[in-house]
């Protein structure tokens, strides 16, 4: 046997030979650009990317993401650099897990593909604070995103970092690694203004101290008109090809860094739908616009676990892109997407080396063209009509145009694609419950109590702000006080206006009603009638976050949490005023700080047997089941419609935060899926731990899986035998 073995070690050798050698090749020496493209190995490059988050999916995800993403005819891989999980205390980091940004690279690297690394460090991307640690919030005397020492210096070192990062694992594609392209700063030019010179001279700044990083590769600052020599000012939004105003200097290429896919969704709000041929559309404008480099965002946008979404984000993201957030293909997006790349990668030579020009066909019609002295000649034959098909003569040749579309003609005389006729066939999901959840036996609760003025620890004679309150430990924020009934006062209504998302209250420990805000607007009020107690009554409060802010300047002194509580009496002149009150506050659930979604700590309370007549419908109860994993490979998700608002842990790994009982205008919960990572769970004895907020039913949870109908379409194929990754083109 042990000349098997030895013969296995040399192939061993050789296939691990072969992949080194493959990746060395796909990008040696820095790269540079003009004001076609990007030029990588002394190459013009037309580059199709997609976004894929790291943290967004699992380790286990990646490479079967990135496999789909170049089966697609995806050349570049786009991330975000999630400072708040690398850095979760001042120099203290973490890239552990789904966190592990090297490996992510590494893992694009070995399928041949390049990568775009979007470092910001502020990021917006619907993830909690754009970005920011929130101990950035207590730096003395910062102001983000500003010609403000403090926050440059924390900027700078953690941009350093990871370009150093990057730099130790020879990453960079100066290095012989796949990333060709790096961030930084993030739409800053939404926000500007604000900062009046400051701002002006943070954009300088923040340029020359990437480019003094020295990575061999460009930088782009997205919707940044005035983004400073050599850095390029790049497009995001769904239709570049018409909004770009170009390139700030005739020697940089035109590129697209956001091709929004769908876009993020909000609680009470329906997925935004983009159909495959105004994707196709505006992509193939883009390029007939001299564009060299499109990203869609997202590609695969994934999970948002944890507390990591931002205000009022949904826990699912751009769960319409070509991946969907398992990682299945939503067709026809990917295979119409894919056609229109092999498209224009079938003419790129002459794109990027031909003259282009272009001329009006018709009314709203017009053609641009690309033509080689050698004889080479590309076409985009536009038409704008939205409703009727269009029959223009170009080059003594009659074409029929359809309603809103572009021709592609590789050859200025074939027609190989045209966006509004799309080929590949829609795909549909086919969820299955597994595994129900309906019986009593299986289940325990443990309710958390509600705390009075007497149990909290940390008093103050105001209303304090939330998150300053919290640091963002827990979405959870009790205010207590207790008072004297001392007025006369005829059906009392406790009135409370709040900066937060979420609030209910309790009179003398009995619920009298929540209330909640949306994503449009600023804050909420409530009211709601109360009894009071001669004598001596508690009013607890609590106020909770669904995500902090993402965006805006000065995000550092936003103000969340209550700002005024009131007793109202029909007296008009008596009324209880508690804005200037002496409070007790309590950061966070007992069950947070316990951590009792974690086995080992599951005995720190007393859990009771569950009874569906006393429990369902109450308010903050944690919930617990044990399951074993359903069989097969199918990505797997909890089924929670006939549950309210709370968080869910798997195993102790949070799946996100889940709100069902906030309705869309057309009646219906924004998200009852929650997905469940296969990498999270164990063959039997799961641990499901659930914390109700509102009120729901657990009996009728289920855990569904997910999969899509096959194709009868030469799309159809199956990810098990895929090819072995092949080096890009
Ligand atoms: C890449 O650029 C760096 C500095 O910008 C330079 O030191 C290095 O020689 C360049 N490498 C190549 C291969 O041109
Ligand atoms: C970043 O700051 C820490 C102190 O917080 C310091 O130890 C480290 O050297 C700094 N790194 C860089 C690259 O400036
Ligand atoms: C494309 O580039 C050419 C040459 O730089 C320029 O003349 C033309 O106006 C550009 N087209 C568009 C749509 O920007
Ligand atoms: C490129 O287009 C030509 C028609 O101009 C076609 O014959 C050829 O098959 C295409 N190649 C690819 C790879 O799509
Ligand atoms: C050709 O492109 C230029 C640059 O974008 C534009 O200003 C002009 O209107 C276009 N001409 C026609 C006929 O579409
Ligand atoms: C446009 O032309 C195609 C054939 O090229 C035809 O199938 C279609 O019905 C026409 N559409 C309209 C709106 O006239
Ligand atoms: C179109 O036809 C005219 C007249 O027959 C001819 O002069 C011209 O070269 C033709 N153009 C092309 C692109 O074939
Ligand atoms: C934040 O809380 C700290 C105490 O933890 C307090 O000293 C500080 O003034 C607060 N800042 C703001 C802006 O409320
Ligand atoms: C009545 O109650 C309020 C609120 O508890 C308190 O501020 C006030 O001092 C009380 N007045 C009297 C006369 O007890
Ligand atoms: C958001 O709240 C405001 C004020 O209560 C309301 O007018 C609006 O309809 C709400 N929007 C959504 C999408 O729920
Ligand atoms: C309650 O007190 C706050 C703070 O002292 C004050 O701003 C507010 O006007 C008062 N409300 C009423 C109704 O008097
Ligand atoms: C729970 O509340 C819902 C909606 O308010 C109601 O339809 C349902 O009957 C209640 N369930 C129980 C067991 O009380």
């Amino acid at each position: 046997m042990e000349w098997l073995q030895r013969w296995m070690v040399v192939v061993h050798c050789l296939v691990v030979l072969l992949i080194l050698t493959e990746n060395w090749v796909i990008a040696t020496g820095n790269v540079t650009y003009d004001g076609r493209s990007l030029i990588i190995d002394g190459q013009r490059r037309i580059l199709f990317s997609g976004s894929i988050h790291y943290p967004r999916s699992t380790p286990q995800m990646w490479s079967p993401l990135i496999a789909k993403a170049k089966e697609g005819g995806v050349n570049v891989i786009q991330t975000y650099v999630f400072w708040n999980l690398h850095e979760p205390k001042p120099g203290q980091y973490d890239f552990s897990g789904r966190y592990d940004l090297v490996k992510f690279i590494k893992e694009i690297q070995a399928q041949g593909l390049y990568a775009c690394l979007r470092i910001g460090p502020f990021i917006e991307s619907e993830w909690n604070y754009g970005g920011f640690p929130f101990w950035l919030h207590d730096v003395p005397g910062i102001i983000f995103r500003s010609d403000n020492e403090p926050f440059k210096f924390y900027m700078q070192n953690f941009t350093t970092k990871i370009v150093n990062l990057m730099k130790s694992e020879g990453l960079y594609a100066s290095q012989g690694g796949p990333i060709i392209l790096s961030q930084i700063e993030n739409e800053y030019q939404n926000v500007e203004a604000a900062f009046g010179e400051k701002g002006r001279s943070y954009v300088r700044w923040a340029a020359k101290m990437a480019v003094e990083l020295q990575t061999g590769v460009p930088w782009v600052m997205c919707k940044q008109t005035d983004a400073p020599d050599p850095v390029i000012n790049t497009c995001n939004g769904m239709r570049c090809g018409e909004t770009f105003g170009g390139p700030n200097s005739p020697n940089k290429p035109s590129l697209w860094t956001e091709d929004w896919t769908s876009f993020y969704q909000v609680y009470g709000e329906e997925p935004y739908l983009r159909s495959a041929e105004d994707l196709a559309f505006h992509a193939a404008l883009f390029i007939a616009r001299n564009g060299s480099y499109i990203n869609y965002y997202m590609y695969h946008g994934g999970t948002n676990f944890g507390r990591t979404s931002s205000a009022y984000v949904i826990t699912g993201y751009y769960d319409q892109g070509p991946l969907d957030e398992y990682g299945l293909l939503r067709q026809p997006k990917w295979g119409h997407l894919k056609q229109l790349h092999a498209a224009i990668k079938n003419c790129s030579k002459t794109l990027l080396e031909g003259v282009p020009s272009n001329f009006s066909l018709g009314q709203l019609q017009q053609a641009y063209t690309f033509t080689e002295a050698g004889g080479g000649c590309v076409a985009f034959l536009i038409n704008n009509d939205q409703r009727k098909n269009a029959t223009v003569q170009f080059q003594n040749q009659s074409f029929v145009l359809l309603p809103k579309s572009i021709s592609i003609l590789p050859d200025c005389q074939n027609v190989i694609f045209n966006t509004a006729k799309v080929k590949t066939k829609p795909n549909k999901r086919i969820i299955k419950a597994k595994l129900k959840f309906d019986s009593e036996d299986i289940w325990e609760e443990f309710k958390e109590a509600t705390p009075n003025f007497d149990d909290t620890s940390l008093k103050s004679n105001r209303l304090l702000e939330q998150m300053n309150t919290t640091k963002d430990e827990s979405d959870y924020l009790w205010y207590t006080l207790r008072f004297q009934h001392n007025i006369s006062c005829t059906e009392p209504v406790l009135a409370v206006k709040s900066l937060a998302h979420v609030a209910h209250a309790f009179i003398n420990s009995k619920f009298v009603g929540n209330a909640h805000g949306n994503h449009s607007v600023k804050g909420f009020s409530m009211e709601n009638p109360i009894t009071l107690d001669e004598g001596m009554n508690n009013i607890s409060l609590l106020s909770v976050m669904v995500g902090l802010p993402d965006s805006g300047a000065f995000l550092e002194s936003r103000y969340a949490g209550f700002n005024s509580v009131e007793i109202h009496c029909t007296e008009k002149e008596n009324l209880y005023n508690f804005t200037k009150y002496a409070w007790g506050y309590q950061v966070g659930l007992l069950g947070e700080k316990l951590q009792i979604y974690k086995e080992e700590n599951l005995a720190t309370v007393e859990w009771s047997k569950f009874k569906l007549g006393d429990s369902s419908n109450q308010t903050f109860i944690w919930y617990k089941s044990v399951f074993d994993e359903p069989g097969g490979d199918d990505p797997v998700a909890l089924n929670l419609s006939s549950m309210g608002k709370g968080e869910t842990w798997i195993n102790g790994q949070s799946i996100g935060r889940y709100w069902v009982s906030f309705h869309t205008p057309k009646g219906k919960p924004s998200q009852t899926l929650y997905h469940v990572p296969r990498s999270f769970l164990k063959k039997s004895e799961n641990l499901l731990v659930l914390v109700e907020e509102i009120g729901g039913n657990p009996l009728q949870i289920t855990l569904d899986t997910i999969r899509v109908t096959s194709l009868q379409h030469e799309d159809d194929f199956s990810f098990h035998q895929l090819p072995v990754p092949q080096q890009s083109t």
